[in-house]
Protein backbone atom coordinates (compact mmCIF):
# COMPACT_ATOMS: atom_id res chain seq x y z
CA UNK A 1 0.00 0.00 0.00
CA UNK A 2 1.39 3.66 -1.16
CA UNK A 3 2.55 5.82 1.95
CA UNK A 4 1.32 9.18 3.23
CA UNK A 5 3.22 11.52 5.15
CA UNK A 6 2.67 15.26 6.29
CA UNK A 7 2.63 17.35 8.90
CA UNK A 8 2.02 20.73 10.15
CA UNK A 9 3.41 23.24 12.64
CA UNK A 10 2.08 23.39 16.39
CA UNK A 11 0.29 26.76 16.21
CA UNK A 12 -2.88 25.76 17.93
CA UNK A 13 -4.81 27.96 16.03
CA UNK A 14 -5.29 25.85 12.58
CA UNK A 15 -6.87 27.92 9.86
CA UNK A 16 -9.47 27.26 6.81
CA UNK A 17 -5.90 27.03 4.67
CA UNK A 18 -4.89 24.77 6.67
CA UNK A 19 -8.23 22.55 6.02
CA UNK A 20 -8.73 23.06 2.83
CA UNK A 21 -4.90 23.13 1.57
CA UNK A 22 -4.37 20.34 3.83
CA UNK A 23 -6.48 18.51 6.29
CA UNK A 24 -9.15 17.82 4.03
CA UNK A 25 -6.96 15.53 2.15
CA UNK A 26 -5.20 14.35 5.12
CA UNK A 27 -8.97 12.97 6.21
CA UNK A 28 -9.27 11.09 2.87
CA UNK A 29 -5.68 9.57 2.12
CA UNK A 30 -5.87 7.92 5.88
CA UNK A 31 -8.44 5.92 4.19
CA UNK A 32 -6.83 5.05 1.21
CA UNK A 33 -3.52 4.59 2.10
CA UNK A 34 -0.87 4.22 4.50
CA UNK A 35 -0.73 7.22 6.35
CA UNK A 36 1.32 9.05 8.91
CA UNK A 37 0.72 12.46 10.18
CA UNK A 38 2.89 14.70 12.63
CA UNK A 39 2.89 17.94 14.75
CA UNK A 40 6.35 19.18 13.58
CA UNK A 41 7.22 20.79 16.69
CA UNK A 42 11.11 21.27 16.27
CA UNK A 43 10.23 23.25 13.21
CA UNK A 44 7.88 25.65 15.77
CA UNK A 45 11.97 26.18 17.26
CA UNK A 46 12.69 28.06 13.94
CA UNK A 47 11.42 31.40 14.83
CA UNK A 48 10.91 33.14 17.81
CA UNK A 49 8.38 30.85 20.16
CA UNK A 50 6.94 30.85 23.50
CA UNK A 51 8.30 27.84 25.52
CA UNK A 52 6.01 28.06 28.55
CA UNK A 53 3.16 27.52 25.65
CA UNK A 54 4.66 25.12 23.11
CA UNK A 55 3.62 21.61 24.75
CA UNK A 56 0.11 23.27 25.39
CA UNK A 57 0.14 23.62 21.93
CA UNK A 58 1.07 20.88 20.73
CA UNK A 59 -1.35 18.89 22.11
CA UNK A 60 -3.89 21.39 21.21
CA UNK A 61 -2.74 20.77 17.59
CA UNK A 62 -2.95 16.97 17.75
CA UNK A 63 -6.69 17.23 19.26
CA UNK A 64 -7.55 19.91 16.47
CA UNK A 65 -6.00 17.23 13.85
CA UNK A 66 -8.75 14.35 15.38
CA UNK A 67 -11.49 16.89 15.47
CA UNK A 68 -10.94 17.76 11.94
CA UNK A 69 -11.43 13.64 11.27
CA UNK A 70 -7.83 12.14 11.58
CA UNK A 71 -9.01 8.57 13.08
CA UNK A 72 -6.14 6.81 15.06
CA UNK A 73 -7.60 3.44 14.06
CA UNK A 74 -6.70 4.54 10.36
CA UNK A 75 -3.64 6.83 10.51
CA UNK A 76 -0.59 7.46 12.35
CA UNK A 77 -0.81 10.40 13.95
CA UNK A 78 2.71 11.58 16.66
CA UNK A 79 4.43 14.74 17.87
CA UNK A 80 7.93 15.21 15.84
CA UNK A 81 10.12 15.18 18.79
CA UNK A 82 9.15 12.01 20.44
CA UNK A 83 10.56 10.21 17.37
CA UNK A 84 14.18 11.47 17.73
CA UNK A 85 15.39 9.22 14.06
CA UNK A 86 13.98 12.90 12.96
CA UNK A 87 17.33 15.05 14.12
CA UNK A 88 19.13 11.73 13.26
CA UNK A 89 18.46 11.64 9.74
CA UNK A 90 18.38 15.62 9.35
CA UNK A 91 22.33 15.58 9.97
CA UNK A 92 22.74 13.19 7.06
CA UNK A 93 20.77 14.97 5.06
CA UNK A 94 22.34 18.46 5.66
CA UNK A 95 25.41 16.83 4.45
CA UNK A 96 23.74 16.19 1.61
CA UNK A 97 21.85 19.62 0.74
CA UNK A 98 23.46 22.57 0.48
CA UNK A 99 24.05 26.19 1.35
CA UNK A 100 22.75 27.46 -1.76
CA UNK A 101 19.77 26.08 -2.72
CA UNK A 102 19.06 26.01 1.23
CA UNK A 103 19.28 29.96 1.11
CA UNK A 104 17.19 30.09 -2.22
CA UNK A 105 13.74 28.98 -0.78
CA UNK A 106 11.16 31.57 -0.49
CA UNK A 107 9.92 30.98 2.87
CA UNK A 108 13.31 31.43 4.68
CA UNK A 109 13.51 34.96 2.02
CA UNK A 110 10.17 35.86 3.16
CA UNK A 111 11.14 35.18 6.82
CA UNK A 112 14.30 37.64 7.24
CA UNK A 113 16.81 35.15 5.49
CA UNK A 114 19.08 37.70 4.47
CA UNK A 115 19.51 38.71 8.66
CA UNK A 116 22.49 38.06 10.28
CA UNK A 117 20.16 37.20 13.59
CA UNK A 118 18.07 34.62 11.75
CA UNK A 119 18.75 31.20 13.22
CA UNK A 120 20.79 28.54 11.84
CA UNK A 121 17.43 26.23 11.75
CA UNK A 122 15.20 28.57 9.71
CA UNK A 123 18.04 27.92 7.09
CA UNK A 124 18.10 24.07 7.83
CA UNK A 125 14.43 23.73 8.30
CA UNK A 126 13.31 22.48 4.86
CA UNK A 127 15.70 19.33 5.80
CA UNK A 128 14.55 18.54 8.59
CA UNK A 129 11.43 18.32 6.88
CA UNK A 130 13.09 15.94 4.09
CA UNK A 131 13.58 14.18 6.64
CA UNK A 132 10.38 13.72 8.09
CA UNK A 133 9.00 12.63 4.46
CA UNK A 134 12.19 10.66 3.78
CA UNK A 135 11.78 8.30 7.19
CA UNK A 136 8.42 6.55 6.35
CA UNK A 137 9.26 5.81 2.41
CA UNK A 138 6.51 8.21 1.75
CA UNK A 139 5.11 8.08 -2.44
CA UNK A 140 2.60 11.17 -1.20
CA UNK A 141 2.78 14.23 0.83
CA UNK A 142 -0.19 16.18 0.70
CA UNK A 143 0.30 20.18 1.51
CA UNK A 144 -0.93 23.23 -0.03
CA UNK A 145 0.50 25.25 -2.29
CA UNK A 146 3.12 27.18 0.02
CA UNK A 147 5.00 23.58 0.65
CA UNK A 148 5.94 22.76 -3.05
CA UNK A 149 9.05 24.45 -3.24
CA UNK A 150 9.89 22.15 -0.01
CA UNK A 151 9.04 19.18 -2.09
CA UNK A 152 10.99 19.41 -4.60
CA UNK A 153 13.79 19.98 -2.51
CA UNK A 154 13.20 17.00 -0.82
CA UNK A 155 12.99 15.12 -4.27
CA UNK A 156 16.34 16.73 -5.24
CA UNK A 157 18.05 15.78 -1.66
CA UNK A 158 16.37 12.08 -1.90
CA UNK A 159 17.77 11.47 -5.89
CA UNK A 160 21.40 13.26 -4.65
CA UNK A 161 21.39 10.82 -1.69
CA UNK A 162 20.37 7.80 -3.63
CA UNK A 163 23.03 8.61 -6.31
CA UNK A 164 25.68 9.23 -3.99
CA UNK A 165 25.24 6.23 -1.62
CA UNK A 166 23.37 3.78 -3.23
CA UNK A 167 19.29 3.46 -3.92
CA UNK A 168 18.45 4.39 -0.04
CA UNK A 169 14.84 6.64 -0.04
CA UNK A 170 11.69 6.74 -2.08
CA UNK A 171 11.41 10.03 -4.17
CA UNK A 172 7.93 11.68 -2.81
CA UNK A 173 5.41 13.39 -4.95
CA UNK A 174 3.66 16.41 -3.75
CA UNK A 175 -0.07 16.17 -3.69
CA UNK A 176 -1.59 19.44 -4.18
CA UNK A 177 -5.75 20.06 -4.15
CA UNK A 178 -6.70 21.67 -7.14
CA UNK A 179 -8.87 24.14 -5.73
CA UNK A 180 -7.85 26.35 -2.93
CA UNK A 181 -4.47 24.71 -2.80
CA UNK A 182 -3.74 28.58 -1.83
CA UNK A 183 -6.27 30.13 0.55
CA UNK A 184 -5.76 33.38 0.42
CA UNK A 185 -6.16 36.25 3.42
CA UNK A 186 -9.82 37.61 3.85
CA UNK A 187 -8.54 40.98 4.23
CA UNK A 188 -5.36 41.40 2.07
CA UNK A 189 -6.20 38.76 -1.08
CA UNK A 190 -2.64 38.75 -2.54
CA UNK A 191 -1.20 37.29 0.56
CA UNK A 192 -2.22 33.73 1.82
CA UNK A 193 -4.29 33.00 5.25
CA UNK A 194 -1.95 32.33 8.00
CA UNK A 195 -2.16 32.60 11.25
CA UNK A 196 1.20 35.46 11.41
CA UNK A 197 -0.63 38.15 10.32
CA UNK A 198 -1.93 41.57 11.51
CA UNK A 199 -5.63 41.41 11.14
CA UNK A 200 -7.25 38.63 12.67
CA UNK A 201 -10.45 39.49 10.32
CA UNK A 202 -8.52 38.18 7.59
CA UNK A 203 -8.36 34.33 8.92
CA UNK A 204 -11.09 32.30 9.75
CA UNK A 205 -10.15 29.73 11.81
CA UNK A 206 -11.24 25.80 12.02
CA UNK A 207 -12.93 26.57 15.34
CA UNK A 208 -14.40 30.22 14.43
CA UNK A 209 -18.39 30.39 15.56
CA UNK A 210 -20.49 30.52 12.64
CA UNK A 211 -21.60 34.15 13.52
CA UNK A 212 -17.64 34.43 13.48
CA UNK A 213 -17.52 32.93 10.16
CA UNK A 214 -20.35 35.16 8.64
CA UNK A 215 -18.48 38.58 10.19
CA UNK A 216 -15.13 37.85 8.78
CA UNK A 217 -16.72 37.25 5.23
CA UNK A 218 -18.79 39.65 4.91
CA UNK A 219 -15.92 41.79 5.80
CA UNK A 220 -13.82 40.14 3.12
CA UNK A 221 -11.80 42.65 1.22
CA UNK A 222 -13.35 42.65 -2.59
CA UNK A 223 -13.01 45.37 -4.84
CA UNK A 224 -14.65 48.70 -6.41
CA UNK A 225 -16.07 46.94 -9.61
CA UNK A 226 -19.45 45.18 -8.92
CA UNK A 227 -19.84 42.40 -11.19
CA UNK A 228 -18.59 38.50 -9.82
CA UNK A 229 -15.82 37.04 -11.97
CA UNK A 230 -13.44 34.17 -11.44
CA UNK A 231 -9.87 36.27 -12.32
CA UNK A 232 -7.57 35.73 -9.65
CA UNK A 233 -5.08 38.53 -11.03
CA UNK A 234 -7.64 41.61 -11.45
CA UNK A 235 -9.66 40.57 -8.66
CA UNK A 236 -7.83 38.47 -5.71
CA UNK A 237 -10.57 38.85 -3.39
CA UNK A 238 -13.79 37.63 -5.23
CA UNK A 239 -11.96 34.83 -6.39
CA UNK A 240 -10.64 34.02 -3.35
CA UNK A 241 -14.65 34.20 -1.83
CA UNK A 242 -15.36 31.97 -5.18
CA UNK A 243 -12.59 29.66 -4.72
CA UNK A 244 -13.72 29.05 -1.40
CA UNK A 245 -17.32 28.48 -1.97
CA UNK A 246 -16.19 25.65 -4.98
CA UNK A 247 -14.00 24.18 -2.26
CA UNK A 248 -16.61 24.19 0.47
CA UNK A 249 -19.48 23.10 -1.99
CA UNK A 250 -18.34 21.55 -5.23
CA UNK A 251 -18.08 23.33 -8.57
CA UNK A 252 -15.85 25.33 -10.55
CA UNK A 253 -14.87 29.01 -9.38
CA UNK A 254 -15.37 30.23 -12.45
CA UNK A 255 -18.70 28.67 -13.70
CA UNK A 256 -19.77 29.65 -9.78
CA UNK A 257 -19.47 33.23 -10.84
CA UNK A 258 -21.56 33.44 -13.70
CA UNK A 259 -24.67 32.65 -10.41
CA UNK A 260 -23.95 35.76 -8.89
CA UNK A 261 -25.16 39.38 -9.92
CA UNK A 262 -23.76 40.97 -6.61
CA UNK A 263 -21.31 40.44 -3.96
CA UNK A 264 -23.56 40.36 -1.10
CA UNK A 265 -25.40 37.30 -2.18
CA UNK A 266 -22.25 35.74 -3.20
CA UNK A 267 -20.44 36.66 0.49
CA UNK A 268 -23.73 35.17 2.21
CA UNK A 269 -23.65 31.73 0.27
CA UNK A 270 -19.68 31.65 1.17
CA UNK A 271 -20.31 31.82 5.09
CA UNK A 272 -22.95 29.57 5.00
CA UNK A 273 -21.05 26.77 2.67
CA UNK A 274 -18.15 27.58 5.21
CA UNK A 275 -19.84 27.19 8.27
CA UNK A 276 -21.16 23.66 6.86
CA UNK A 277 -18.14 22.58 6.42
CA UNK A 278 -16.57 23.54 9.59
CA UNK A 279 -20.08 22.43 11.58
CA UNK A 280 -18.61 18.76 12.09
CA UNK A 281 -15.05 20.18 13.63
CA UNK A 282 -16.72 22.26 16.32
CA UNK A 283 -18.64 19.50 17.35
CA UNK A 284 -16.07 16.85 17.65
CA UNK A 285 -14.18 19.26 19.33
CA UNK A 286 -16.65 20.10 21.82
CA UNK A 287 -16.57 16.58 22.89
CA UNK A 288 -13.02 15.74 22.72
CA UNK A 289 -12.11 18.61 25.04
CA UNK A 290 -13.12 16.76 27.82
CA UNK A 291 -10.39 13.61 26.78
CA UNK A 292 -7.21 15.25 27.26
CA UNK A 293 -6.01 11.83 28.76
CA UNK A 294 -7.00 10.09 25.17
CA UNK A 295 -5.36 12.41 22.92
CA UNK A 296 -1.96 11.88 24.85
CA UNK A 297 -2.66 7.81 24.42
CA UNK A 298 -3.14 8.27 21.14
CA UNK A 299 0.21 10.65 20.52
CA UNK A 300 2.27 7.70 22.89
CA UNK A 301 0.86 5.06 20.03
CA UNK A 302 1.61 6.66 17.42
CA UNK A 303 5.23 7.59 17.96
CA UNK A 304 5.38 4.00 19.13
CA UNK A 305 4.18 2.75 15.71
CA UNK A 306 6.19 5.48 13.47
CA UNK A 307 9.67 4.40 14.85
CA UNK A 308 8.96 1.03 13.88
CA UNK A 309 9.07 2.56 10.61
CA UNK A 310 11.50 5.45 10.85
CA UNK A 311 14.19 3.19 12.59
CA UNK A 312 14.70 0.95 9.90
CA UNK A 313 14.85 3.38 7.25
CA UNK A 314 17.44 5.43 9.38
CA UNK A 315 19.44 2.52 9.91
CA UNK A 316 19.85 1.82 6.32
CA UNK A 317 21.10 5.28 5.41
CA UNK A 318 23.67 5.68 8.05
CA UNK A 319 24.92 2.41 6.77
CA UNK A 320 25.01 3.34 3.30
CA UNK A 321 26.59 7.06 4.36
CA UNK A 322 29.48 4.25 5.38
CA UNK A 323 29.26 4.50 9.19
CA UNK A 324 30.73 1.99 11.08
CA UNK A 325 27.87 0.58 12.75
CA UNK A 326 27.56 -0.59 16.49
CA UNK A 327 27.69 -4.01 17.09
CA UNK A 328 23.22 -4.12 17.85
CA UNK A 329 22.80 -1.89 15.30
CA UNK A 330 22.22 2.00 15.20
CA UNK A 331 18.95 2.43 16.53
CA UNK A 332 16.86 1.52 19.55
P1 LIG B 1 2.15 24.68 8.07
O1 LIG B 1 2.08 24.27 9.49
O2 LIG B 1 2.46 26.12 7.78
O3 LIG B 1 0.79 24.34 7.32
C1 LIG B 1 0.19 23.06 7.37
C2 LIG B 1 -0.43 22.74 6.02
O4 LIG B 1 -1.38 23.75 5.66
C3 LIG B 1 -1.11 24.23 4.35
N1 LIG B 1 -1.46 25.67 4.28
C4 LIG B 1 -2.24 26.22 3.35
N2 LIG B 1 -2.89 25.67 2.30
C5 LIG B 1 -3.65 26.50 1.53
N3 LIG B 1 -3.77 27.83 1.77
C6 LIG B 1 -3.13 28.42 2.81
N4 LIG B 1 -3.27 29.72 3.04
C7 LIG B 1 -2.32 27.60 3.65
N5 LIG B 1 -1.57 27.85 4.75
C8 LIG B 1 -1.05 26.65 5.13
C9 LIG B 1 0.38 24.03 4.17
O5 LIG B 1 0.72 23.99 2.79
C10 LIG B 1 0.59 22.72 4.87
O6 LIG B 1 0.33 21.63 4.01
N6 LIG B 1 6.66 23.03 6.63
C11 LIG B 1 5.29 22.65 6.88
C12 LIG B 1 5.12 21.52 7.89
C13 LIG B 1 5.90 20.27 7.63
C14 LIG B 1 5.58 19.28 6.68
C15 LIG B 1 6.57 18.24 6.89
C16 LIG B 1 4.61 19.15 5.69
C17 LIG B 1 6.98 19.85 8.34
N7 LIG B 1 7.39 18.62 7.90
C18 LIG B 1 6.56 17.10 6.11
C19 LIG B 1 4.62 17.99 4.92
C20 LIG B 1 5.58 16.97 5.12
C21 LIG B 1 4.53 23.84 7.41
O7 LIG B 1 5.08 24.73 7.98
O8 LIG B 1 3.16 23.75 7.26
Amino acid sequence: MARVLSGVQPSGDLHLGNYLGAFRNWVADQQEFDAFFCVVDLHALTSDYDPTLLAAKTLETAQNLLAVGLDPAACTLFVQSHVPEHPRLTWLLECTATFGELRRMTQFKDKGGEQETVRAGLLTYPVLMAADILLYDADRVPVGDDQRQHLELTRDVAARFNNRYGETFVVPESAVPKVAARVMDLQEPTRKMSKSVSSPLGTVLVLDSPEEIDRKVRKAVTDTETEVRYDPVQKPGVSNLLELLAAAGGGDPAELASHYANYGTLKADVAEALSELLRPVRERLAELQTERGYVETVLAEGAAKARTVAGPTLDRAMRAAGLLAPADGFTH
